[in-house]
This record gives C-alpha cells, sequence and structure tokens, in this order.
C-alpha cells in the first residue's frame, strides 16, 4: 500500500478498462503485498498482483489447505450476519476491515433477510474503497469508508458512519479477520477495547481470528505470514483472544473453533484448518 500507514481516500480506480489489464493508480505500491489483495487471491478473486500472489504462495507452500482458513472465515461470517439481521433483529453493521468485495458480501447477506439493514464497510487499505465504489453505486442503503482500526474514533465519529448508522440505537461492529493483523505493539487488547467503547446496550461485536490451539502449523503459518512478505498475522491462543469480547454476553456458543459456531448445512464440519481460526460473537449488556 502507499505511503507506508497513510490512508487515501483519492484513490479512483473505477475508470478500468472493460476486460483489460487492472491499471493501478499511482499512489498504490505494487511491490509490496496488501492484506486486502493477498486475501483476494486466497479466495480466487482478481484483484491481485505478483507480490500478493507471492506472499499468498509462501505461506501456502508451507500449509497448502490454509486457503481453507478463508473459506471458512467468510462462512462464519455469513452466518454471523444471518444471525445478526434475523435473530437479534439488528439491522445497523459496522464491518471494519471489510477486504475487497467478493461472493457473498456482508450487506447481501443482510438484505436477503431484511432490506433496510444498512451497511458501512470500513477497510484502511484505499484499494478496498475504489473497489467498493463501483458494487455500492446505486445502493443507498450501504457504503464505504477509509479508515484505521487502530484508531476507532475515525470510525465511529466519521460524517459518514454517522450519517448512516444513528449510534444512539443498537448496531453491530464485525472484525472479521482483521485484529490478527494487528501486532502485539499496536495493542489488539486495547483497540478491541475502545472499539466496545463504542457500543451502548444492545449492540454487538463479532471477531473471528487465526488461532493457535496447539496445532504445529499454527507456528508455522505465523512464521510464513511474518516472513513471507506480507508482515502481518497472528496466531493467538484463546486465552490471548477472549479480552477481544471482555465484558460482552457471548453468544451460544460462545468463543469457539469457527466451524463450531452455529454450524448449518454448508459449515464444513471436518475443515482440515478446524483447528486454526476462531470466532465468537459479543453483546453489550
Ligand atoms: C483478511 S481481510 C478480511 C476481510 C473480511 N473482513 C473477511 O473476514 O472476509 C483483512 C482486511 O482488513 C484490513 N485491515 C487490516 N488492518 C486494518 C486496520 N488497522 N484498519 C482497517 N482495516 C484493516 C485489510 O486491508 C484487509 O482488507
Amino acid at each position: 500500500m502507499a505511503g507506508g500507514d497513510e490512508v487515501s481516500r483519492s484513490t479512483d480506480w473505477s475508470h478500468q478498462p472493460a476486460g483489460g489489464e487492472l491499471r493501478p493508480p499511482p499512489d498504490v505500491d505494487l511491490t509490496k503485498a496488501s492484506i486486502a489483495r493477498v486475501y483476494d487471491y486466497v479466495l480466487g478473486g482478481k484483484v491481485n498482483f505478483s507480490a500478493d500472489r507471492k506472499a499468498a504462495e509462501s505461506f501456502l507452500k508451507v500449509v497448502p489447505e490454509a486457503r481453507q482458513i478463508a473459506i471458512d472465515n467468510r462462512n462464519v461470517l455469513r452466518r454471523a450476519v444471518r444471525y445478526l439481521v434475523a435473530e437479534a433483529g439488528i439491522r445497523q453493521i459496522i464491518d471494519i476491515g471489510s477486504g475487497l468485495p467478493t461472493a457473498g458480501n456482508v450487506h447481501e447477506i443482510a438484505h436477503e433477510v431484511q432490506p433496510d439493514v444498512r451497511v458501512v464497510y470500513v477497510d484502511k487499505d484505499p484499494i478496498v474503497l475504489s473497489h467498493g465504489r463501483a458494487l455500492l453505486a446505486d445502493n443507498d442503503t450501504t457504503t464505504m469508508i477509509t479508515a484505521d482500526l487502530l484508531r476507532p474514533e475515525t470510525i465511529f465519529d466519521d460524517a459518514t458512519t454517522r450519517s448512516y448508522i444513528d449510534q444512539s440505537k443498537p448496531f453491530a461492529v464485525l472484525t472479521a479477520a482483521v485484529l490478527h493483523h494487528v501486532s502485539d505493539e499496536q495493542d489488539p487488547v486495547g483497540v478491541a477495547a475502545r472499539v466496545r467503547d463504542r457500543l451502548l446496550s444492545g449492540c454487538y461485536l463479532l471477531v473471528t481470528n487465526f488461532l493457535n490451539d496447539g496445532d504445529p502449523r499454527a507456528p508455522l503459518l505465523e512464521r510464513a505470514f511474518l516472513e513471507g512478505g506480507l508482515g502481518t498475522g497472528r496466531f493467538r491462543t484463546f486465552e490471548e483472544q477472549l479480552p477481544f469480547l471482555a465484558g460482552l454476553e457471548l453468544v451460544e456458543p460462545g468463543f469457539v473453533h469457527a466451524n463450531d459456531w452455529r454450524p448449518d448445512e454448508k459449515t464444513l464440519t471436518d475443515s482440515p484448518v478446524h483447528n486454526l481460526l476462531a470466532a465468537g460473537l459479543g453483546r453489550k449488556p
């Protein structure tokens, strides 16, 4: 991403030639892998470049089945959004670290149940904004902003967020596969606490993350993530992650292996990466 942690609101890729080679704007540094584009590659998307593919291959070489972590993550995200809208009555969602548009976007899942659910997508990578804009051009319930989870106030106090989400009424915050990209030095527990501070009673927080549950592949993958071009991707234990949901009432079955979180007919019960992903949904009492 261009400019390190700099966040740009101006990047616009909507001029891409139809069917042509993807042409990035000059402020995106394609020599560095981006989390959003690596994840896109792993999920079979097209918005990725050689540095992204190289970073992905560095961990897929170590654990080829790691691709399934992304698939299982998208699936638990889908189940959580359905639960929030269909069972918990949530009508407003802030999806932080939303990633590039992919099959089964959060607003599409929510709108299958209730078409008036309002969704604000948030990502620090400007490439997400430019692709999201095209997707959301005709959608007046859903929008996207560029902001950094490390500074939650820039998300909750953003004028666009405020115009879409009435923060005096219950809403849900999704942090799916993003806190594991917050390093220990960046204090993920403190970041999650500052997000929870913005939730009023009846709000929800979803957390899904890489998991180190004693599976020997977890440290191998973590090393490949940290050293293989991406530079982030912590595999934390349940104990390290539970504080992300501190003070919240955990929706059954609690903070568990992701595929054990309210599985449905599409959930892979014998996933080869069962031990490598955790998920939990908490409600502010
Ligand atoms: C692995 S993707 C997850 C996408 C989606 N939430 C999902 O679960 O399928 C992680 C996303 O988080 C974004 N991200 C990483 N750190 C972030 C931060 N500090 N603030 C906002 N977004 C961040 C990345 O740019 C990337 O798009």
